[in-house]
């Protein structure tokens, strides 16, 4: 398998020369965290970085209530419930099938682990200061790459965002929505995705577009004057009987936009296979 770190996209990126900003997204999702010293022991501070910081950064996007970049935010008491603190309230999702944090899907136990500890030792004070490293680690877990360039095709550029290029270069066909399907958040560009996954929008008069994934993990539905494509827009996927969902509308189709390698605009990365 071959692994990138995010700093290796930033090449590639460039290469491509259609403005994409994932890089970007990825270190200021680091460095809202550590804007402040966190307090917290790094084990935490790496756990929250990757799972929380993209949406409970310092200032807190993407409809998050509150921020989870300090020992002291973690202390404050929980929006919803001001007797508990945002630190067991935290837990608690993490655990809450019906409402996982991160929404879309539950976390790992050792992943929650971490939290649990540190709240059993009684929150103590910890000196990791992440100085908003990228931590993440991105893996083309296909392991297999689009190497035909700018060659219009329907298998062309996994991982980019189509409709965002074909406008700016006036080239490619005008789409209602497009994107790419992954079995992990962080995966490169021109990386082939899951084929075979159905993905859905259901768009603001409650019309439902489908489009089923190709070999290169690339879904897309052309424009068609009869079938527009009314925003906002909501999504899910589906894949042997199992479901993800985007629970927030949005107003683009443009979805590998804001799911990119790192993960823009408050997504948590690729879009998941479920
Ligand atoms: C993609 C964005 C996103 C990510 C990533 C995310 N959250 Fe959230 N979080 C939200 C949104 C939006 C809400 C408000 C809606 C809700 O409560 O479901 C929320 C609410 C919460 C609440 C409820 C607060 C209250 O008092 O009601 C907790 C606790 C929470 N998140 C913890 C976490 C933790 C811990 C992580 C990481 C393990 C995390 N979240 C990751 C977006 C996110
Ligand atoms: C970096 C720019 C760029 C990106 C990103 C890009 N395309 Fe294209 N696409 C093009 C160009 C340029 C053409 C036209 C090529 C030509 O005319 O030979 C094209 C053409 C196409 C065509 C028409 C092929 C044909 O036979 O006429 C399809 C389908 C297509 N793209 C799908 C996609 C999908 C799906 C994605 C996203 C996963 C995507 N493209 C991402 C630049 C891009
Ligand atoms: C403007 C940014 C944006 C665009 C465009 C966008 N998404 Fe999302 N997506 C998000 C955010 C933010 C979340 C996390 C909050 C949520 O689940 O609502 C998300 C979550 C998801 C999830 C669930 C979480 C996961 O890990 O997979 C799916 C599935 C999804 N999006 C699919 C799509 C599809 C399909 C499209 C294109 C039709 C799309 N998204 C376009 C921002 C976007």
């Amino acid at each position: 398998m071959r692994k990138w770190l995010v700093l290796g996209a930033v090449g590639v990126v460039v290469a491509v020369g259609c403005g994409d900003d994932d890089a970007n997204e990825g270190s200021s999702a680091g460095a809202a965290g550590a804007a402040v010293p966190s307090g917290l022991p790094c084990e935490l501070e790496d756990m929250l970085r990757q799972e929380c910081w993209a949406c409970h950064g310092t200032s807190p996007q993407a409809g998050a209530p509150m921020a989870l970049a300090t020992r002291a935010d973690l202390m404050a008491p929980a929006p919803s419930d001001p007797s508990r603190s945002n630190a067991e309230v935290s837990l608690a999702r993490m655990q809450d099938a019906a409402a996982p944090m991160p929404p879309g899907a539950l976390p790992d136990a050792t992943v929650s682990d971490v939290l649990r500890a540190w709240m059993d030792a009684g929150m103590p004070q910890g000196d990791c200061d992440g100085g908003g490293t990228v931590v993440f680690e991105s893996v083309c877990t296909s392991d297999s790459f689009w190497g035909n360039g700018d060659e219009g095709s329907p298998f062309m550029h996994p991982g980019a965002g189509c409709i965002g290029c074909h406008q700016q270069t006036d080239k490619g066909p005008d789409m209602l929505f497009g994107g790419t399907v992954y079995p992990t958040h962080h995966e490169p560009l021109d990386c082939r995705g899951v084929p075979d996954v159905v993905v859905e929008v259901i768009d603001g008069d409650g019309t439902v577009h489908a489009a089923t994934t190709n070999a290169s993990g690339n879904f897309l539905t052309l424009r068609d004057e009869d079938k527009p494509l009314v925003t906002p827009i909501t999504a899910r996927v589906m894949y042997e009987g199992r479901v993800r969902e985007m629970l927030n509308p949005v107003e683009s189709g443009d979805c590998n936009a804001c799911h990119t390698e790192a993960g823009g605009s408050g997504a948590p990365g690729r879009i998941l296979l479920p």
